[in-house]
């Protein structure tokens, strides 16, 4: 999510099972192939790698309470807000997106752009996870930009990098509490661009059950090396290699095993990587498959209506650049036949 602190490129990443080309050649983007090299970053990225937080916070910590709690007092003493009808019964698609609490701008930009489609179309929601800012200032704003939008979901475990796995599995608990109807969950970073329509037409021509969709990574090894920043010890993690799982930058869920996977959290230890613990280890747990779609992307696309047009993701893309993407779009005269 801060992308002020992806300056290293993990090793795992070169051993990717696709070759990336075959794929890429389908867009005028194949120059920025290079950035591949960045797509994990956002989940593997830590200043401080110890001891991954105990898992029992998340099961003792006071979520879900409900945002119309009378005094602003009790809220903000719980450093919560739950928002539990975001969903409703016709609900298809919810889009989690995992934004740092303090990412005002980002959020800003994702409902105007990409995440406007919840003002057209009624059965996709669009919910922001956020932890706690841990800064009285900010969580105020959060309270006042909660009240104006109700799209914020918001608990009470410290917004930090090393916390990503645990707004994971917040995000599964939320939608399997409150949005139980979904036929799909899509989580997504804050710095990707989605081509919602497309999606929702992929899944709805596909009808995916008892899987996670995304871009597959395969043959990937947790790093042993104790000077890397992705170092992870034996103790954290026994086998040479970790489970298939898919970019944790965006994947979609399909509903029917949302609750599922949640459950078993509770039974699969904790790991510190947020993609490789939910879609990876959870995922195996449950016997559900990986749908291998590269439209999802890691990559960096350049922020163009023509490289988002026949794709569902792509990162890294700054707010000015998701603008840019999002007005070349929709705007009737694009024209990409090169
Ligand atoms: C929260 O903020 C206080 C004051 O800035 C600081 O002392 C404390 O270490 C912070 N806690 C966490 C968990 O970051
Ligand atoms: C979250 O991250 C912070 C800082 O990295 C850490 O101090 C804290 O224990 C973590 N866990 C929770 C539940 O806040
Ligand atoms: C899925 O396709 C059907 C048939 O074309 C359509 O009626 C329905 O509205 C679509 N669902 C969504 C969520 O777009
Ligand atoms: C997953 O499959 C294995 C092997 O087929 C089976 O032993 C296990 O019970 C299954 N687990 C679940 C949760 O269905």
């Amino acid at each position: 999510m801060d992308v002020g602190k992806f300056t290293h490129i993990p090793k795992r990443l070169v051993l990717i099972n696709r070759v990336a080309g075959q794929k890429i050649a389908r867009y005028w983007i194949l120059i920025f192939v290079f950035a591949a090299g960045f797509c994990l970053l956002l989940s593997h990225v830590s200043n401080v790698v110890s001891t991954p937080p105990p898992f029992a916070i998340v099961r003792t910590s006071n979520i879900f309470l409900h945002r119309n709690t009378q005094s602003d007092e009790g809220r903000r003493l719980k450093s919560i807000i739950s928002e539990d009808d975001i969903c409703n019964k016709g609900t298809f698609l919810l889009i989690a997106v995992c934004v740092s609490s303090s990412n005002f701008k980002q959020r800003s930009v994702i409902r105007n752009t990409w995440g406007s489609i919840v003002s057209n179309n009624n059965r996709v929601k669009l919910a922001f996870f956020l932890g706690n800012p841990n800064d009285t200032k900010i969580q105020q704003a959060i309270w006042v930009e909660s009240e104006r939008y109700h799209d914020i979901v918001q608990d009470n475990f410290v917004d930090s990098y090393r916390n990503l796995t645990l707004k994971s599995i917040f995000i599964l608990k939320w939608s399997s509490t409150f949005c139980v109807d979904a036929s799909y969950v899509l989580k997504a970073d804050d710095d990707m661009f989605i081509n919602v329509p497309y999606l929702i037409n992929y899944l709805n021509t596909t009808n995916i059950h008892n899987a996670v969709i995304g871009q597959r990574i395969a043959a990937s090894k947790p790093i042993r090396n104790k000077k890397s920043k992705w170092f992870t010890s034996e103790s954290m993690y026994r086998d040479k290699y970790y489970p298939y799982y898919t970019s944790g930058t965006s994947y979609v869920i399909s509903g029917d095993v949302v609750t599922k996977l949640y459950q078993s959290t509770f039974i699969e230890p904790f790991f510190w990587l947020e993609d490789v613990y939910i879609t990876g280890l959870c995922r195996k747990r449950i016997n559900a498959s990986i749908i291998d779609n590269w439209d999802f992307s890691c990559l960096y696309r350049p922020p163009r209506g023509c490289s988002y047009k026949q794709a569902i993701s792509g990162h890294r893309n700054s707010p000015e650049e998701i603008t840019q993407i999002w007005l070349e779009m929709n705007d009737p005269r694009l024209n990409c036949s090169v």
